[in-house]
This record gives structure tokens, C-alpha cells and sequence, in this order.
């Protein structure tokens, strides 16, 4: 059993894709709470929903990043967490989670990093006319979308393709990407 926190800000896609992939919940995956930090987000509907608890905090009730992530980090040791899945949080992590999650927090990107790292990742490479862009699956270090990176699959951008549909098709490849990474994540910890 691995026990899991996923952090989001927004939507929730990817969450739902986690939360209802049924190979990863075989494989013993355990979503033990949803960390958000916008009391809005249509995420927390989406746990709410499947029974999974939702810790919501909000960095403006802290006096700084560090004291916010240590009450998240008090939070995440109550349910014994092993590894953290970001899915759309749109925060930068500090050390202050890192230390106690070395190689332990992996983040999905929506381009082919180290290209196009931020939160426009996806418009980034629209605007740059690249033909070529994809997703990535990668460890979060110290930087912004910099840590090793675990795997990427590239995604074409057709010459007459808007905007929106060069997102809706990142996220498809996203939603399938994610859960698939995870499971094999998941066997390789089982072989150590
Ligand atoms: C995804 O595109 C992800 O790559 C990025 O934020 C987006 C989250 O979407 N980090 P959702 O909330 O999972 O629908």
C-alpha cells in the first residue's frame, strides 16, 4: 500500500484520473487526502465526492511559505503520507516540504520541459510556433519545473490548430500519462 496526498489548485482533471484509474487502486495506491490551497476550487467537489478528505489552507493565513507548508507538513504526517502528487497546484514547493518528501514529489508539466516551465506552459509553446511540444512527469526540486524529469511524451502542434485545441489535447495525453507513470512508480517500489 502507498499511501498518497494529491495537491491542487483548480479543476481537478488529473485528480479524477488518479482517483478513478482502477489498475493504480489494484496496485494499492491510497489518495489518504486532497491538499488545496483555493477554498473555490471545483477539485474539492471532485474529492468530496469520492469520500476522500479535502485539507484546505490558504497561504495568505500564514506569515510566511515556510510556516504554511510546516502545518501542511503536520497534516500529511497524520496520515503517514509516502509520496506527493501535485496535479495542477499552482504553488512553487519549498524546502520546507521538500526535506521531508526527498524524491517523494512529482509534478505533471503541460510541455516538454526544460522548455516552456511555468504556469503558461501550454500557450508558452503556442506563442513560441514550435511544432513540437508534450507533456512531462517529473520530481520537484528547489526550482521551478527543473527536477529530474521521469517521463515525457511528445505532443504534435498542427499548423491550423488553435489554442484550445492544442490544450484539450495536452490534456488528454495528460490523463492517461499520469496514472500510467504512477502505476509504474508504484511496481518498481514494490520490486525494491
Ligand atoms: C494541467 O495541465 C497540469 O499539467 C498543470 O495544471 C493543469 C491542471 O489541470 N500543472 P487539472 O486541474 O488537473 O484539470
Amino acid at each position: 500500500m502507498v499511501k498518497v496526498a494529491i495537491f491542487a489548485s483548480g479543476t481537478g482533471s488529473n485528480f479524477e484520473f488518479i482517483a478513478d484509474n482502477q489498475a493504480l487502486k489494484d496496485a494499492g495506491l491510497e489518495i489518504e487526502v486532497l491538499v488545496c490551497d483555493r477554498p473555490k476550487a471545483a477539485v474539492i467537489k471532485k474529492a468530496q465526492r469520492r469520500g476522500i478528505p479535502t485539507f484546505i489552507i490558504q497561504p495568505k493565513d500564514f506569515e510566511n511559505r515556510s510556516h504554511y507548508e510546516q502545518v501542511i507538513v503536520n497534516e500529511l504526517a497524520k496520515y503517514q503520507i509516502d509520496t506527493i502528487l501535485l496535479a495542477g497546484y499552482m504553488r512553487v514547493i519549498t524546502s520546507t516540504l521538500l526535506s521531508e518528501y526527498p524524491m517523494e514529489i512529482i509534478n505533471i508539466h503541460p510541455a516538454l520541459l526544460p522548455r516552456f516551465p511555468g504556469i503558461h506552459g501550454i500557450e508558452d509553446a503556442y506563442k513560441a510556433g514550435v511544432s513540437v511540444t508534450g507533456v512531462t512527469i517529473h520530481y520537484i526540486d528547489e526550482g521551478v519545473d527543473t527536477g529530474p524529469i521521469i517521463a515525457q511524451q511528445s505532443i504534435p502542434i498542427l499548423p491550423d490548430e488553435t489554442l484550445e485545441q492544442l490544450e484539450s489535447k495536452i490534456h488528454d495525453v495528460e490523463h492517461q500519462l499520469y496514472p500510467k507513470v504512477i502505476l509504474n512508480l508504484l511496481n518498481n517500489k514494490k520490486g525494491d
